[in-house]
């Protein structure tokens, strides 16, 4: 898969340990890949594999990894429902506001679906070395690990209800097709 190939070139040599994450946020969208058409469980995993693809450091351009990852991938021809995902994933508006950098995903669409929240749902459950965590535990840990004074830290605390929202909006699609997903 191409971008199985792109995550591994951007983030496999540089960054192992988000490399680590983003191949559990891939598993995690596998297991939710049943709710999904096959195309659109496709979509999701590509997604997963790319999401983070803007913390490489030769992508970094503006901090919000996000909207670096968005048009990196825009760039190099990557549908554009693929961009969208990616610019908006996990309540990624919230950090580009406090970052004052909110008129930049105005190019992207946040489509709101049930695919949506099923990215927000694999990032936001997996661990940064890509081990199934709850959404409390994952965000416990992103305060710990960037500290009370980092931006990252107010956001994620901004996002909280958005992303338990989807969270829990996924959780109850995967009970009701009696998917397996602890
Ligand atoms: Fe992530």
């Amino acid at each position: 898969m191409w971008a199985d190939e792109l995550a591994a070139g951007w983030l496999g040599v540089h960054l192992p340990r988000r490399w680590r994450h983003v191949q559990g946020v891939y598993e995690r969208s596998r297991v939710a890949d049943r709710l999904f058409s096959t195309g659109d469980a496709d979509l999701l995993a590509a997604a997963g594999l790319v999401h983070d693809l803007g913390y490489a450091p030769e992508l970094a351009v503006t901090g919000l990894h996000a909207l670096d990852g968005a048009r990196y991938l825009r760039e190099v021809g990557a549908p554009e429902r693929l961009c969208a995902l990616v610019a908006h994933h996990s309540a990624a508006h919230l950090e580009a506001e406090l970052r004052g950098m909110a008129d930049e995903l105005v190019d992207w669409n946040d489509e709101r679906t049930p695919l949506r929240d099923a990215l927000w749902w694999a990032d936001m459950t997996t661990s940064p070395d890509g081990e199934v965590v709850t959404f409390e535990e994952r965000a416990a840990e992103i305060q710990q690990r960037y500290g009370p004074d980092d931006v990252v830290s107010t956001f994620i605390q901004a996002a909280r209800p958005e992303l338990a929202a989807a969270v829990g909006r996924t959780e109850a699609q995967l009970r009701a097709a009696g998917i397996d997903y602890v």
